[in-house]
């Protein structure tokens, strides 16, 4: 009986550029966010460079290249134009994630199944470079199989679908399930979206996630508790969630 390792926490600091951006000013800075995170106790920092720069901006993204001292996460569409990015930029690690104009959040998981060959050149890419790389897929047996075969490095869980419906065990499972075989797989197994203070705990106890990455409901409650706090929140339910479950 050996408790959990220690899950990292990523935080991403989008919408802080969100508010910044509704105004096109200068303040809230997410790169001072993003430091403030690192004291909290993030392990790494999440941004996602959309192709419509809704939120985050070029500036954005190189500012905190140079200020993040734990781990740059760079969230980003299979487009030329981001991989050209990653490549000049080469964070310690890129996820790729599917984009639609339209949407208000990244909605579903890439489609690795029906685009294989697509990921399987970015990935090499992104490989070609150094940057560890992760798909942002559903939690789908097939769409795990794919990553594997395609040369990414991990995987991350899309788990929309359980935040949507926490008490339908049915979305749980898909997501232990997924991180099982994943893992099985020599897989390293993140997942995030949707996720919050309120219902992080069972995912935090999925033994094979060692990543969570964690956006609008921190910077959501730091409104109300500032962002340290807000990290440190998340923090120790996710310790707590992991230090409950013993295998
Ligand atoms: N992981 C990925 C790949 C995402 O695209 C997002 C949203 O940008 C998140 C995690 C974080 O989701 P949320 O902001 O709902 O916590």
């Amino acid at each position: 009986m050996t408790s959990l390792r220690y899950q990292r926490l990523y935080v991403n600091i989008d919408h802080v550029a969100t508010v910044r951006q509704a105004r096109r000013s200068r303040e809230p800075d997410p790169v001072a966010a993003a430091l403030l995170c690192e004291r909290a106790g993030a392990d790494g920092i999440t941004a996602h460079l959309r192709e419509d720069r809704r939120h985050v901006q070029d500036e954005d993204i190189h500012r905190l290249a140079a200020a993040v001292s734990t781990v740059l996460n760079l969230e980003c569409a299979l487009t030329d134009e981001m991989l050209a990015l990653a490549e000049t930029l080469r964070p310690p690690q890129v996820t790729l994630v599917p984009e639609r104009r339209e949407e208000v959040t990244t909605e579903g998981g890439l489609d690795v199944v029906g685009h294989e060959g697509a990921v399987r050149s970015a990935v090499a890419r992104l490989k070609r470079g150094g940057v560890r790389t992760s798909l942002f897929i559903d939690p789908d047996p097939a769409a795990v199989r794919v990553a594997l075969a395609v040369g990414a490095d991990a995987i991350e869980l899309h788990t929309g679908r359980y935040a949507h419906a926490p008490s339908d065990p049915a979305t749980l499972r898909a997501l232990r399930d997924a991180a099982q075989l994943g893992a099985s797989l020599g897989l390293a197994v993140h997942a995030g979206h949707g996720l919050s203070v309120d219902n992080v705990r069972p995912v935090a106890a999925i033994p094979e996630i060692e990543e969570l990455n964690i956006g609008h409901a921190i910077i959501g409650r730091a409104i109300f508790v500032g962002l340290d706090a807000a990290v440190r929140e998340v923090r120790s339910a996710m310790d707590e969630a992991r230090a409950a479950h013993r295998y």
